[in-house]
């Protein structure tokens, strides 16, 4: 089988192809402005360069992890890129996961079943709900949209992800005071979890059986600074630079911070991929990982 993957030099990607490496799929793993190892670096918004690319490659599933947070890129890379990548799927007939996020909810009525009404409260949000909508709308084109909330895992940098960042917070002892938010609810999910999932996924035999939205979610619940306080715990730190913030968002803040956007993942479990969920406990995965 083959299988390409886009924004594969990205905390989610790298982790996709870290986890197909050990199966016998053929993998092109596609970034953009990063290089070497192996990627092959191919700009999403370039429509020609991209359909020559797949109709060479011929994947068998395309794994869209490529996505923009950037306002004035935003809505090419999530919506269009990814409606065409939905077009192609149509044409050259492979199957398609669009990897989506939690904030396409708005937070107040948690848990989220997959077909639970979104209402992103910012951009990002909006334009990742557009990219699923151009993604299932093009009749005839096999395509999953994942749903996952905020992301952990291996990353060269801290600020590759906004959990591993709060390392570095809780590593600063200058005597900087940092406030925290304590006010929303997230299920950090490790990379690795959903990587080892996705390979089930695309080796699931009764792949028919798939529905069109699924959602994959670790089930702990933390706040930012729940997380800080697991980090202080392993790296046997103070913590009393890191103040919480219960309050709940005013103003042009209060479309940043959905207070629970918990996904419901009873139907990703009953599907019967092989190996589940295989959800990684946070704070074991974090004194194993700080070990090293
Ligand atoms: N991070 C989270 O907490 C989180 C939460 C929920 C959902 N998600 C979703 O999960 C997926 C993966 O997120 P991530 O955090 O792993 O991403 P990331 O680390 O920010 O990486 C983004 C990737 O997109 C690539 N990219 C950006 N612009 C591109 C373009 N014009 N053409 C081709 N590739 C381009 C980047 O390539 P270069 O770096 O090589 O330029 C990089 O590989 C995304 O769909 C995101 O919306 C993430």
């Amino acid at each position: 089988m083959k299988v390409l993957i886009t924004g594969a030099s990205g905390v989610l990607g790298s982790a996709v192809r870290e986890a197909f490496k050990s199966t016998p799929h053929q993998v092109l793993a596609l970034s953009n402005t990063r290089t070497g190892d192996g990627l092959v670096p191919l700009d999403l918004a370039d429509t020609q360069e991209v359909d020559k690319v797949l109709t060479e490659f011929k994947p068998n599933w395309v794994i869209h992890c490529a996505a923009e947070r950037r306002p004035d890129v935003a809505e090419k890379l999530n919506v269009d890129v990814s409606g065409h990548l939905a077009s192609l799927a149509k044409s050259l007939k492979y199957t398609l996961v669009y990897v989506s996020t939690d904030y396409v909810f708005d937070g107040t009525s948690p848990p989220y079943t997959p077909s639970a009404r979104t209402n992103p409260l910012q951009l990002y949000g909006r334009t990742k709900r557009d990219g699923e909508q151009a993604v299932l709308s093009v009749n005839g084109a096999k395509a999953i949209v994942l749903r996952v909330p905020v992301l952990y895992g291996p990353a060269p940098k801290n600020s590759d992800s906004a959990v591993n960042i709060l390392l570095d917070v809780v590593q600063d002892q200058s005597g900087k005071q940092y406030k925290m938010d304590h006010y929303a609810t997230r299920y950090p999910t490790n990379v690795v979890d959903i990587a080892n999932f996705l390979v089930g996924l695309s080796e699931f035999k009764q792949s028919t059986a798939i529905p069109p939205i699924l959602h994959y979610s670790a089930a702990e619940p933390f706040t930012k600074y729940e997380i800080c306080l697991v980090f202080a715990k392993i790296l046997n730190l103070p913590h009393g630079h890191i103040v919480p913030d219960s309050e709940a968002p005013k103003g042009d803040s209060a479309t940043t911070r959905p207070r629970d956007c918990q996904l419901y993942t009873k139907e990703t479990e009953d599907l019967g991929v092989e190996g589940g969920l295989g959800l990684t406990l946070f704070e074991e995965w974090w004194s194993e990982y700080l070990k090293k």
